[in-house]
């Protein structure tokens, strides 16, 4: 079975494994089944039909690429979901990286970018049921396949001009993703948040932001807060920012 490896690394962090070959979408998989378990859970899908991006985008999902939903159902502590986005994000970055050899960058608050170019893609959901409060994280990786947009995602593949296992890359990302839960299960949150910095693009540099689709900003990005939220200096005022769209480059 080819996914055995990670259904043996999965069972050794008390994740229950669901695989299907198709879905709508595994986000909204992973929600019909969250009543299900009394564990967290890893739902997989070799393709969707339904692929959901952020901002209501749809997200494409031909077969070849990673599609992944984490489903949390053992979390004390809620308040502080953007570490577990932060933690999924470089765990992705960082097998990227290390699997195909390339140098991959954060684009706050969820993207990962090669050579400017989106490959992968993070959304994080807060979800009640049972009056509980549930996160779940969705994964997409362009392994292989990408639409056909000038100057949007490309894949390992492409980066590289040839082909890659994504098995090897989940693996890995799995492998990471589980060492930054150690990190997040003893509180020391910092030590992502440092590591998430040093890949985060355009910090310490000018940045142009469209907040709430309305206004235009312009400003320098100073930092980030545990909680996710930008900090920018606009005119030496300084503001936190939590949704805004970063316009520097048009990937
Ligand atoms: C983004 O817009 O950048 C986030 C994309 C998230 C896509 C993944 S693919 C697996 C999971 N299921 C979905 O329908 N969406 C997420």
């Amino acid at each position: 079975m080819i996914y055995k490896n990670i259904q043996h690394q999965l069972k050794k962090n008390n994740f229950i494994f669901k695989n299907f070959k198709v879905l709508d979408s595994t986000m909204e998989k992973t929600k019909e089944l969250i009543d299900s378990y009394k564990s967290n859970f890893l739902v997989l899908s070799d393709e969707q039909t339904k692929g959901k991006g952020r901002r209501g985008n749809i997200w494409y999902s031909p077969s070849g690429n990673i599609y992944i939903s984490l489903g949390f159902k053992n979390l004390i502590d809620i308040k502080n979901h953007f570490i577990f986005n932060a933690a999924t994000v470089l765990s992705i970055s960082e097998s990227i990286d290390s699997i195909c050899n390339l140098n991959s960058n954060i684009k706050w608050p969820n993207d990962i970018l090669v050579n400017g170019k989106k490959i992968s893609g993070v959304i994080v959901e807060l979800i009640k049921s049972n009056n509980m409060n549930y996160i779940i994280l969705g994964v997409g990786i362009n392994v292989e396949k990408s639409p056909n947009i000038l100057n949007y995602p490309t894949t390992c593949t492409k980066e590289l001009n040839s082909k890659i296992n994504k098995i090897e890359i989940l693996e890995l990302f799995l492998k990471n993703f589980f060492n930054y839960l150690d990190y997040i299960y003893k509180h020391q949150y910092k030590y992502i948040l440092d590591k998430f910095k040093k890949k985060l693009l355009y910090l310490n540099k000018k940045i142009y932001l469209e907040e709430n689709n309305i206004s235009f900003l312009e400003g320098k990005f100073i930092d980030i807060n545990l909680d996710g939220s930008m900090v920018i200096n606009i005119n030496g005022v300084i503001k936190n920012l939590y949704s805004a769209r970063i316009l520097n480059d048009n990937y």
